[in-house]
């Protein structure tokens, strides 16, 4: 049984994760090291296209999605849910509506990610599906710089809550708008093909037992 094997689980982890896990994984970290302190970890972090990449080459341990890659074979998963939320200025014009339409939405200029960023596809994807075009003012290739952005009045964005709810955001709001927040699910990815190491399992198990939870008591606080 690997709960066994505390003293005996060594080695380097290394995993690859989108931006908004960069939130929330160290936290998982911890409470990894401390059940396993002979563990040493190595991160990555980029967009879905590049942390696509290295599934498909087989680079790391694991690989943290929420828009989960569909032509390679993987072993998932999932431990909790993610929401992308539509963030704006705090004091924007929007925020006295009760709820916002998609259609209304569309008349405002919109920062979004970089081509490659599942979020930017699922938001863009979100408005096609309903027949309307975003107004891309602005294109930033970090989720930290958006959230900067839209607290300094550039325009309106879409974020994952993670996001938020990990960091002090001053001068930010989360908008209702319809078909909002838009859910999947946060998955821990290994290559199907990857004979998976003791320590590999030691932490697939550790995500399947406490990942949901300790990210929900961190929430909750
Ligand atoms: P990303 O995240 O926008 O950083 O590519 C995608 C995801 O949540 O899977």
């Amino acid at each position: 049984d690997i709960d066994n094997l505390q003293g005996v689980v060594t080695g380097t982890l290394s995993i690859s994760v989108v931006t908004t896990a960069q939130y929330f994984l160290p936290l998982l970290l911890a409470a990894f090291n401390k059940r396993y302190p002979q563990v040493d970890v190595k991160l990555e972090i980029g967009n879905r296209d590049m942390v696509y990449a290295r599934l498909r080459e087989h680079q790391d341990d694991f690989y943290l999605f929420s828009q989960i890659p569909e032509d390679v074979e993987v072993v998932e998963t999932p431990f909790l849910t993610n929401e992308l939320v539509v963030v704006v200025p705090e004091r924007h014009e929007l925020t006295l509506l009760p709820s916002v339409s998609l259609a209304r939405l569309s008349h405002y200029p919109f920062i979004l990610r970089e081509p490659g960023s599942g979020t930017r596809e699922v938001t863009l994807k979100l408005f096609q599906q309903h027949g309307f075009n975003l107004r891309e003012k602005m294109t930033i290739a970090s989720s930290e710089a958006i959230k900067q952005a839209v607290a300094a009045g550039l325009g309106i964005s879409v974020l994952s809550r993670f996001s938020l709810d990990f960091g002090i955001l001053p001068g930010v709001k989360v908008l209702e708008v319809e078909h909002f927040p838009v859910r999947s699910q946060w998955r821990l990815v290994q290559n199907a093909n990857r004979k998976p190491s003791l320590l590999a399992q030691a932490f697939q198990q550790f995500m399947l037992e406490n990942g949901g939870e300790i990210l929900l008591n961190a929430v909750r606080k």
